[in-house]
């Protein structure tokens, strides 16, 4: 038996739709439910933030994820397939009035991805004083907590509402499928089976 982590919400129930398809059966967690047991699969429901730990400690053997969080965390995982949704970039973002001014010594960069920040900016040779924060990351320019944002875009929506543009584009991100070291080695052939059968569904956009 595989077990499956999955971020909670539109990923999971895509993901989940992709398992329906190559089973021809229904996928869905019920209710308030956190473990989905069907055709010989355990799924769990898990924050987005969390996969990751659930397949770092083996609970477990596969999971989805961002290539965000992946990045973010320096996964000691396997990264097995580009499933192609979730599809969003990491961008910095300031003020629509503003330029993103290189020279100055020291920019305050709001964001929930410290890492991927500070590795950003060190490539540049640009002093960063990071300013950590978990949500509404827009709103820190605004209010002068800092010079710029670096958080996800999608839609653009957000920082288009609250007068912010994208300065840069530091990364592309969308949901990947990864395994756990241990259970890739232990369980080779069904999660390699798998993989073949999710890889095809993705290749086709039949999601
Ligand atoms: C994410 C992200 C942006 C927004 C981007 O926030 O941090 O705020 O989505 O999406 P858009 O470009 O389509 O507007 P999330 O909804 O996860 O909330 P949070 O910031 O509170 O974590």
């Amino acid at each position: 038996m595989l077990t499956v982590a999955l971020p909670k919400g539109r990923i999971a129930e895509q993901t989940l739709d992709i398992f329906g398809e190559i089973f021809q059966s229904s996928f869905r967690f019920e209710g308030r439910e956190l473990i989905l047991h069907r055709e010989g699969f355990r799924f769990l429901d898990v924050r987005n933030q969390d996969v990751p730990t659930y397949v770092e400690h083996g609970v477990a053997d596969i999971g989805v994820v961002g290539l965000d969080v992946i990045t973010e965390k320096e996964l000691d995982i396997i990264r097995l397939l580009d499933m192609r949704l979730g599809k969003c970039k990491v961008a910095i973002g300031i003020r629509n009035e503003d330029e993103l001014d290189w020279s100055r010594p020291n920019i305050k960069v709001a964001t929930k991805m410290v890492n991927i920040t500070k590795n950003y900016f060190a490539t540049k040779a640009i002093g960063v004083e990071v300013v950590k924060l978990y949500g509404s990351i827009e709103l820190a320019p605004l209010v002068g907590l800092a010079d710029a944002i670096v958080d996800i875009v999608e839609t653009g929506n957000t920082m288009r509402e609250n007068g912010l543009k994208v300065a840069e584009v530091i990364m592309d991100s969308s949901a990947h499928l990864i395994a756990n070291q241990n259970s890739y080695y232990s369980k080779k052939e069904e999660i390699f089976r798998l993989y073949e059968k999710i890889k095809m569904v993705v290749e086709n956009g039949n999601q």
